[in-house]
């Protein structure tokens, strides 16, 4: 049996900013929401100085909780660390977009703050920093050719080539936290969680069900392997702009809150029973990061680190470990 360590994270572009500039990304995005109508709760955070009290808060929930996940990562010294995140129409768009997609080139770097909002970050760091990994292709192959015969039809890349920026945000985020300084050996997973979202032309997301068999399937493979693996799940939960039952105005917290008790519990299996249209209306399109992962630990009871539940986060987060 393959000795698995399981970690779940956000990657909101807000994590990179400082809590000064959060009022800034709100008002950016729900700007794009026709007819936005913020819910009491939010109004309520918000106060009277836009928000800062809470965002102060929050952040450092986030930092803290992120060096929790990073402090066990090194220390259980992972031979490969497998992320999955979904590439929002950074390295793929309609022209070529995968369900799933392994990287298997051998080297992969990201800039975490190219964004005009990542100029100013907690770090202090020039726009233009660059953060770079080792990959094991010869694992990542064996891994794709063995889900293949498994019965996943599936693609893989050597390279990123479809802008400027290598990683995902969905990646280099909370890669950014987890190790900034490369010591580790990743290998990226890009699940395509946008599906139709995304724009006209776009293909649907894989289901609940397809992304949770999927990681059985990797869980099989890491079965016949001797390395260590570390398992990442990259995405908050519920996303205020994507939760079409509440008009895309405010997360759908008692839906999180009943798949966490769930992961609490061990029983992340009955997670893989939620319909498409349960996750389109509850705007949970990336937790799908989180059923691959779910797949590999099995019904492992996760340690909650943190949860942000405010709903001027814009969306659910969860922090968690799998031991
Ligand atoms: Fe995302």
């Amino acid at each position: 049996m393959a000795e698995i360590l399981g970690i779940g994270c956000s990657h909101a572009p807000m994590i990179l900013n400082p809590p000064e500039e959060w009022g800034n990304m709100r008002k950016s995005i729900y700007s794009r929401i026709p007819g936005y109508q913020a819910p009491p709760s939010m109004i309520e955070e918000l106060a009277d100085d836009n928000g800062l009290v809470h965002d102060r808060q929050n952040q450092q929930k986030i930092v803290d909780a992120f060096k929790v996940l990073r402090d066990k990562l090194h220390a259980w010294k992972p031979d490969v660390v497998i992320i999955v995140g979904d590439d929002q129409a950074e390295n793929f768009k309609r022209d070529n977009l995968p369900t799933f997609c392994f990287y298997t080139g051998s080297e992969v770097a990201g800039y975490p703050f190219h964004r005009t909002l990542g100029k100013i970050n907690i770090w202090d760091a020039p726009q233009d920093a660059k953060y770079s990994w080792k990959c094991d292709s010869s694992f990542a192959q064996d891994l794709v050719a063995f889900t293949i015969r498994e019965g996943f039809d599936m693609a893989s890349s050597t390279e990123l080539k479809g802008w400027d920026f290598g990683l995902p945000h969905a990646h280099i985020n909370p890669l950014t936290f987890l190790d900034p300084h490369g010591e580790l050996t990743i290998l990226p997973l890009f699940v395509n969680c946008y599906g139709e979202e995304a724009g006209e032309g776009y293909p649907p997301r894989p289901t609940a069900r397809r992304c949770y068999d999927l990681g059985q399937a990797i869980r099989r493979f890491l079965d016949t392997r001797s390395e260590r693996v570390a398992i990442i799940a990259s995405s908050s939960w519920s996303h205020s702009f994507l939760t079409h039952k509440f008009n895309c105005s405010k997360f759908d917290e008692d839906f999180d809150q009943r798949n966490l008790e769930l992961l609490k519990n061990g029983k992340g299996s009955q997670i893989a029973d939620l319909t498409p249209e349960e996750i389109q209306q509850s705007g949970d399109h990336e937790f799908l990061n989180w059923l691959v992962p779910l797949g590999v630990l099995g019904d492992r009871p996760a340690e909650i680190v943190e949860t942000l539940n405010e709903q001027s986060q814009i969306s659910f987060k969860v922090f968690a470990i799998w031991e």
